[in-house]
């Protein structure tokens, strides 16, 4: 699909360690790095301040070409922003990653996202290769990435990462909301979470970040160069 450049298709659960693995695989290579759960997330956070009800399929349908959604895609400092409007921080809060899934699983949300996406990983800049996150980018994507992966840790490992990130002390509450996800990102119809075809399943737990980077950066070096 997009032959003259390398791509590096990372999917996997909320909380396994994806971004801060591509990150530091996209630095270190050189490569430029784009999160696509951010580009959910400022839909969502779009609907939200729109008023749209995100339970409502056929109302989000109805608005979801609106916003105009705009991804950096330096690994050192990504950035996002709605309408001009930079919301990295906003897209965070517990409401948009409790609204997030059902936003997700509006197909006409998932093809304006995936034209955007497809757009950025194919644009004619430099560096061209581009390590994407997600949940369907070796599945849907970019099924011809030449390099899959698929990351997972124990629940109780992405909880208490997740708590630790955000400050928050209670971990059970935050592993059933991860789970919950996780549920809705695999159980909808369009583009679930699966292990892509072709992916490499990497378990992250008990490992750390500079371990699984390490191991990434060399299964690129082998199979992507
Ligand atoms: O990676 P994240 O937790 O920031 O993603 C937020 C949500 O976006 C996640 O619950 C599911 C959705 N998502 C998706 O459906 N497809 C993607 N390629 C990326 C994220």
């Amino acid at each position: 699909m997009f032959p003259d450049r390398l791509v590096v298709a990372v999917d996997g659960t909320s909380g396994s360690g994806k971004s801060s693995t591509c990150r530091g695989v996209a630095s270190r290579l050189g490569l430029r790095y784009l999160d696509t759960g951010a580009m959910f997330r400022a839909m969502t956070w779009w609907m939200l301040a729109q008023g749209v009800d995100v339970h409502d399929a056929a109302a989000v349908a109805a608005r979801c070409e609106e916003p105009v959604i705009e991804s950096g895609t330096d690994p050192t400092g990504p950035t996002i922003t709605v309408d001009g409007t930079d919301v990295a921080a906003a897209i965070r809060t517990d409401e948009v990653t409790g609204s997030v899934s059902p936003v997700s699983t509006v197909p006409e949300v998932r093809a304006r996202l995936l034209a955007l996406q497809r757009a950025i990983i194919g644009a004619d800049v430099e560096p061209a290769g581009i390590v994407v996150e997600g949940r369907d980018i070796g599945s849907v994507v970019v099924p011809d990435a030449p390099v899959k992966l698929y990351l997972t840790a124990d629940a109780a490992a992405r909880a208490s990462r997740r708590a630790a990130e955000q400050g928050a002390v209670d971990v059970a509450a935050t592993e059933q909301l991860l789970l919950s996800r996780d549920q809705i990102d695999s159980g909808r119809a369009t583009a679930p979470l699966v292990m892509a075809d072709g992916a490499v399943h990497v378990d992250t737990t008990g490992y750390t970040l500079d371990e699984v980077i390490e191991l990434v950066v060399g299964m690129v070096d082998r199979v992507g160069t």
